[in-house]
């Protein structure tokens, strides 16, 4: 499964016919039913997107089976509006999801600062407008949460994710930190973008590429 060929398919498969056909998918609030699939999404997203970035032997060892209880836990948890997670849901298939929380930074003031905490989705969904719908709908909620600053960690070797995320209108504000507590250093820097006061004006803003 994550093999060379799996990993490559998917870019190949846009490079070659331009965006692929896939059926539409609808973006809604995740159930503790989805948890499997978005342990799923998860691990084969890691696999392929960190491959040649973290060591080989530890995303060998990623097994989606082993993430489910923790994820059921997570989505079974009330939620007050300020945090949740989306999946993207094309007749029953999860092709990827999306996480926000107020900021788990110790620097940031927790009631105006929200977090993008994740956004996975399969390979083979990489490249058709999946992850920009996700991330749009996060953001919406997040400026009707009224947070007015959002941030995110990514990979600093991520050139993928990071060029996604420039193109969102997020810049790099210049904090890093390493994490350590996998057996191998992750360097990650922070993103940031600012959201408009909630209302139709600002979601509308965050919403302007939606279309
Ligand atoms: C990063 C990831 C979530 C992006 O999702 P995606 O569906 O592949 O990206 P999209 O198809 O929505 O983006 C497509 C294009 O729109 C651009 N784009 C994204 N948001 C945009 C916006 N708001 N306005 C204008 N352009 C935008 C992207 O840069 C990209 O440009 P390209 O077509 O020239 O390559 C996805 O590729 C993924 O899961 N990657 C692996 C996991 C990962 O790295 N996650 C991030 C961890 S921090």
């Amino acid at each position: 499964m994550n093999s060379d060929e799996d990993c490559a398919a998917a870019g190949i498969a846009r490079r070659s016919t331009g965006r692929t056909r896939q059926r539409p998918a609808v973006i809604r609030a995740a159930r503790v039913a989805d948890a499997p699939q978005i342990a799923l999404v998860h691990v084969r997203s890691w696999q392929c997107a960190y491959r040649g970035l973290l060591p080989q032997v530890y995303l060998d060892g990623l097994d989606p089976v082993q993430r489910v209880g923790r994820w059921e836990r997570s989505l079974a948890e009330a939620t007050d509006g300020r945090d949740g997670v989306l999946v993207a849901d094309a007749g029953g298939t999860l092709l990827g999801f999306v996480a926000y929380s107020p900021s788990r930074d110790g620097d940031a003031d927790q009631a105006r600062v929200g977090e993008i905490e994740a956004i996975y989705l399969l390979p083979s969904a990489w490249g058709n407008g999946v992850g920009r719908r996700l991330m749009d709908v996060a953001l919406a909620r997040l400026a009707e949460a009224r947070f007015d600053q959002v941030t995110l960690w990514v990979l600093d070797s991520n050139a993928r994710a990071r060029r996604f995320y420039e193109m969102g209108g997020w810049l790099a504000d210049g904090a890093q930190k390493t994490e350590e507590s996998r057996g191998f250093p992750m360097t990650q820097v922070r993103y940031k973008r600012t959201l408009m006061a909630s209302g139709t004006g600002p979601v509308l803003s965050c919403l302007r590429h939606a279309a």
